[in-house]
C-alpha cells in the first residue's frame, strides 16, 4: 500500500512540476487600453518588481524588423511595484501588431479598430461590477472572450478593492487584489486568435480611495487623457463617440463635468454612433427610483443632455441585475428617447430586481452587453453567463429606435 501510495505521488510530481515561488509581477500584469483614437494608438501598461526597461518592441504581425517605443513608469504606493506605461501612436488602422515588453522575451498581439465601419464592423462589450466574487468574474470573462470584442468598457467597481472592510484592510490586500484582477483579465481576456483585449476602465464606488491617506489606485494603475480625471471621451475614427463619465466617484456631476459634458456631446453631433456610459443608474432596476442621492443627479444633470443631443444608448450599472429600459425622453417613455441598458451584473451575485415604469425588462441574472457597429446600425445583444442571447435591440443610425425582442 506504502508503495502503490509513494508510486502516485512520485508519478503525479513527475507530471506536473510544482513551483513554490508565486508568478512576478512581468508574467501576470500585462494590459491594453487606449487614452487617443483606437484607430491609430494603443496604451500598453504592464508591472515589474522594482524598476526596469520602460519600452516596447512592436510590430506588424508577419513583418520583420522591430520598431521601439519608451513611455515612462511610476512606483505604485505602498507596494514594490512600478506601473510602466508606454503610448504606441501612428499605427495602422484595422492591423494586427506583435509587441514585447520590458525585459520580457513573451511575444502578443493587438489590433486596432478600422478606420471606417466599411472596412469590418466593430464589436465591443460593456459591462460593470466585475471581480465581485472571483468564480462568476472567471465564468463570465470566459463568455466575453469568446465573442472574440476589440475592446471591453469595464463600468465601474471593477475589482471591489474599497468599502469592504477596508478597517481591517491595507494598501497590501489592495494591490494583492488589484493583481489578482490583472491576472485573470491578462489569462482570460484574449480573443480566439490570440490577441489581448484592451480594457476602457470606468470609476465606480468600489473604486475610489476610501480615506485621503491613502492611494487612489484607479488613477496610479490606468492610463487617462488628463491624470487624475475618470471622464474622457474616446473618439474612434469619425464613426464613434463614448462618453465615459465619473458618476459622483472622484469627480462631481454637477458643475464642471455636466458643462464639460454638454460641450462634448455639442462638438459630436455629427457622429453616427454615440453612447453615454457610468457606473451609477439613473434609472435602476434594483435599487428603487425614489432613492436619492447620485443616480437623482444624474436624472437631474446628464439624462436632459442625452435628451437634447438624441443619445439612443446610456449604460449605466451597479445594480447587478439586468436591464433595458423603454426609450425615454423628459422622465417619460417616448420612442425618440434614450434606452438605458444595464445593469452592473458582471461578476457579482444578481440581485432582486425592483419593478418600475421604465423597465421593459429587468431579470436578477448575470449578464454583458455586446454592441455591434455597422454603418446602418447599432446592434445590442445581452449575453448571459451560460453565452446564451437572451435580449437584443436595433438601432438605425438615423438615431430612431426599434424596440428589441422582449
Ligand atoms: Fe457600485
Amino acid at each position: 500500500m506504502f508503495k502503490l501510495l509513494f508510486g502516485l505521488i512520485t508519478i503525479s510530481l513527475a507530471a506536473a512540476p510544482i513551483s513554490l515561488t508565486p508568478p512576478k509581477a512581468e508574467e501576470t500584469t500585462l494590459y491594453l487600453t487606449w487614452v487617443r483614437d483606437p484607430t491609430t494608438t494603443m496604451t500598453i501598461q504592464w508591472h515589474s518588481e522594482g524598476k526596469t526597461d520602460t519600452r516596447v518592441h512592436y510590430k506588424k504581425t508577419g513583418e520583420e524588423g522591430w520598431r521601439q517605443e519608451t513611455g515612462s513608469d511610476r512606483p505604485l504606493t505602498d507596494s514594490t511595484l512600478y506601473v510602466h506605461t508606454v503610448e504606441l501612436t501612428h499605427l495602422a488602422p484595422n492591423t494586427t501588431y506583435t509587441f514585447k515588453v520590458g525585459e520580457n522575451t513573451a511575444s502578443h498581439r493587438f489590433r486596432t479598430l478600422p478606420a471606417s465601419l466599411d472596412e469590418r464592423p466593430v464589436r465591443f462589450a460593456i459591462g460593470g461590477d466585475a471581480y465581485c466574487s472571483l468564480a462568476l468574474f472567471r465564468k463570465m470573462n470566459a463568455q466575453i472572450a469568446k465573442q472574440n470584442p476589440d475592446f471591453v468598457v469595464v463600468a465601474g467597481d471593477i475589482a471591489y478593492t474599497r468599502n469592504h472592510g477596508d478597517f481591517f484592510r491595507g494598501s497590501a490586500w489592495e494591490v494583492k487584489r488589484w493583481g489578482t484582477f490583472f491576472a485573470e483579465w491578462k489569462k482570460q481576456l484574449v480573443t480566439d486568435d490570440g490577441r489581448l483585449i484592451p480594457m476602457i476602465p470606468l470609476l465606480g464606488n468600489h473604486d475610489i480611495a476610501a480615506k485621503p491617506n491613502l492611494p487612489f489606485y484607479f488613477f496610479e494603475l490606468f492610463a487617462l487623457p488628463t491624470q487624475n480625471l475618470a471622464y474622457r471621451t474616446l473618439d474612434c475614427g469619425n464613426y464613434l463617440s463614448l462618453f465615459l463619465l465619473d458618476s459622483g466617484h472622484a469627480a462631481p456631476i454637477e458643475g464642471k463635468q455636466t458643462e464639460w459634458l454638454k460641450e462634448s456631446l455639442a462638438a459630436r453631433t455629427a457622429v453616427p454612433h454615440r453612447m453615454a456610459i457610468y457606473h451609477i443608474a439613473a434609472y435602476p432596476s434594483s435599487y428603487s427610483y425614489e432613492e436619492r442621492g447620485l443616480q437623482a443627479e444624474i436624472r437631474r444633470h446628464w439624462c436632459p443632455l442625452f435628451d437634447a443631443y438624441n443619445i439612443p444608448l446610456a449604460f449605466e450599472h451597479h445594480n447587478h441585475t439586468f436591464k433595458r429600459t423603454y426609450p425615454l425622453k423628459a422622465g417619460q417613455i417616448d420612442p425618440a428617447g434614450t434606452t438605458y441598458l444595464g445593469d452592473g451584473s458582471w461578476g457579482c451575485r444578481p440581485r432582486q430586481v425592483h419593478p418600475d415604469w421604465y423597465l421593459a425588462k429587468a431579470l436578477p441574472l448575470n449578464a454583458f452587453w455586446l454592441a455591434t457597429l455597422s454603418p446602418s446600425e447599432t446592434s445590442m445583444q445581452a449575453i448571459d453567463i451560460q453565452g446564451n442571447t437572451f435580449d437584443s435591440l436595433q438601432l438605425p443610425n438615423t438615431q430612431a429606435i426599434t424596440n428589441g425582442k422582449n
